[in-house]
């Protein structure tokens, strides 16, 4: 069928679309990484001027009092930029280790992501953690090693690390030329071109020199004797060592190209973004539990992944971040909130670019539009032009830190439920109600998080609560293999006090250490244990 132009138009708009990640644990250099990117795409002038996750300027209104007040930004801020005219989009996540949370459902949202990994400190935690949820839905990965201006591990010590640790197949596209003091460059593996690092770079790139052919003599001139040789047998070891880059693998998930640099100092990080324009996934194709959604599509569906609250203290507005999954969300046209069975308008739709919001009228696939909303989204919300669609792959998981929310006010207890009920909504942690006397328990990741629900529910709702520690090891969802069973029925009876309902209804088994669950699972074994709500 000939496409329209028109129709033409809307696939190379999906075509020229890069929507993805930056995770690592905090400080190995995410932050750092992501103005350099936009110092690539012009969007910013100067390095310092992005703290997209980490507020050491003086605040802007966009945050939250409480942000300003711990120095910690609750938010997922969306940044775009254009460069050699692909439109890019990242996703940043919040790097301190309490929001660890808001970082998964990110990667819902994802096409594919960059882990960054300090070179001395190897891989850590919440990289651990967070690679895995990409191992699981097959998101493409690519690695960039930072910080080789420092003393740190052996460059094939380290990918051991990666691919033991995190579980991957690795492929260097880029290699390093010594290290700390004695780091020379880069040799761009998939470009087979040298970049010899100045230390003054911070704000340009040089080109590199091309080097088909590293047995020549120039290199010797180039890096030093000893540094060419080394360079040589490193490079053999690497062909003999690792597979053979190719896209397919990468896109797949099965392979993950490997860079190596300084993002501090501007180093590699070119490279790292000419080859990811190159490979990184365009806009996938979504599932929804109806069936499986394509980019290209013309009619419109998208769905919220993120709601950052009270950008207003003096009103109580929210922007949903809805991620466009297929057709052109247009501004002022009718979308179907298919939870609320409701047709909506939105007239002023926010598009991101840099660090900068503006009314947008038209967002493509791939695209994150900010939805100003008064309480009609929560996590996981679809729209579309009609049709009724639920977009899979937003679980929750289970919590780490676990407390009985008691009413401090017994005058504003409609007050207390209610702000629960729409901090629940946000996301911002899980609500559980206990079976056995119907008392609420707070779930979290981190137990700053405490502070913040207990701080917004005075500040925007007037209602006051306590807490009261409670030892729950994990939340863990249960699936038995038949409702009816006489074993599904002794589990209920036996396990009675330890288990609740989440918010959507689901049932789930407060046990209180790994040992519980291992027991509790061999005892039932048809009673199945999940620690994530969707499986
Ligand atoms: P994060 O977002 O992952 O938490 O890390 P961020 O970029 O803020 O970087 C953490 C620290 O590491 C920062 O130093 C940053 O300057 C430094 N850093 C990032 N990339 C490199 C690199 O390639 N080489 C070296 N040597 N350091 C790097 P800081 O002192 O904590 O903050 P700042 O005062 O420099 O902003």
């Amino acid at each position: 069928m000939p496409l329209n132009i028109q129709q033409m138009g809307f696939t190379e708009e999906i075509q020229r679309r890069r929507t993805f990640g930056i995770i690592s644990h905090p400080d190995a250099g995410k932050t750092t990484l992501t103005e350099k990117l936009l110092l690539f795409g012009g969007a910013i002038q100067e390095a310092g001027a992005v703290k997209s996750n980490k507020i050491k300027k003086g605040a802007t209104s966009d945050f939250m009092e409480i942000e300003r007040q711990r120095g910690i930004s609750v938010a997922t801020s969306v940044l775009a930029f254009v460069y050699k005219n692909k439109k890019i989009n990242i996703l940043d996540t919040p790097g301190h280790k309490d929001f660890a949370e808001d970082t998964f459902r990110t990667l819902t949202a994802v096409d594919s992501v960059i882990v960054v990994i300090d070179v001395a400190k190897g891989v850590e935690e919440q990289t651990e953690k967070l690679v895995e949820v990409c191992r699981m839905r097959n998101i493409p990965i690519i690695v960039f090693i930072n910080k080789l201006d420092r003393e740190g591990k052996d460059a094939f010590d380290l990918m051991d690390e990666v691919e033991q640790k995190l579980g991957l197949k690795v492929c260097p596209l880029s290699f390093p030329i010594g290290m700390g003091y004695d780091f020379q460059g880069i040799y761009n593996i998939y470009e087979k071109k040298i970049n010899l690092f100045s230390g003054e770079h911070k704000q340009t790139v040089s080109e590199g020199t091309e080097f088909n052919d590293i047995s020549v003599p120039e290199l010797d001139t180039m890096i030093g004797e000893k540094a060419a040789e080394c360079l040589r047998e490193e490079l053999e070891l690497v062909q003999e060592v690792y597979p053979r880059f190719n896209v397919e693998s990468y896109l797949e998930g099965s392979l993950q190209p490997v860079f190596f640099g300084s993002a501090l100092n501007n180093f590699g990080v070119k490279e790292l973004l000419d080859c990811f324009i190159e490979i990184a996934p365009v806009p996938q194709a979504k599932k929804a539990e109806e069936r499986l959604v394509d980019a290209r599509e013309e009619k419109m569906s998208g769905f919220v992944f993120k709601i950052h609250a009270n950008m207003d203290p003096n009103h109580r507005n929210r922007l949903a971040f809805v991620k466009i999954v297929s057709g052109t969300f247009k501004r002022n046209a009718p979308y179907l909130h298919v939870r609320l069975d409701k047709k909506l308008k939105f007239s002023s739709p926010n598009a991101f670019f840099a660090e900068k919001k503006e009314i947008v009228e038209v967002s493509y696939p791939g695209d994150i539009v900010g939805i100003p909303d008064t309480g009609n989204f929560k996590i996981g919300d679809t729209l579309t032009e009609g049709e009724v669609l639920h977009f899979k792959g937003i679980p929750s998981f289970s919590p780490e830190h676990f407390r009985y929310v008691n009413n401090a006010d017994p005058l504003k207890a409609k007050q207390l439920y209610k702000g629960l009920d729409q901090l629940m909504d946000e996301g911002v942690a899980q609500l559980f109600t206990l079976n056995l006397n119907g008392r609420k328990i707070i779930g979290t990741v981190g137990a700053l998080q405490y502070e913040v629900i207990q701080y917004r529910l005075e500040h925007e709702y007037g209602a006051k609560c306590q807490y009261e520690n409670l030892p729950v090891h994990k939340a863990c969802w249960v699936a038995p293999e038949d409702e009816k069973s006489e074993e599904f029925k002794a589990f209920k009876r036996v396990k009675q006090r330890y288990l609740a309902n989440d918010k959507q209804g689901k049932l789930v088994f407060l046990a209180d250490s790994a040992f519980s669950i291992q027991m509790t699972q061999d005892k039932y074994p048809s009673v199945k244990l999940h620690v994530t709500s969707e499986f």
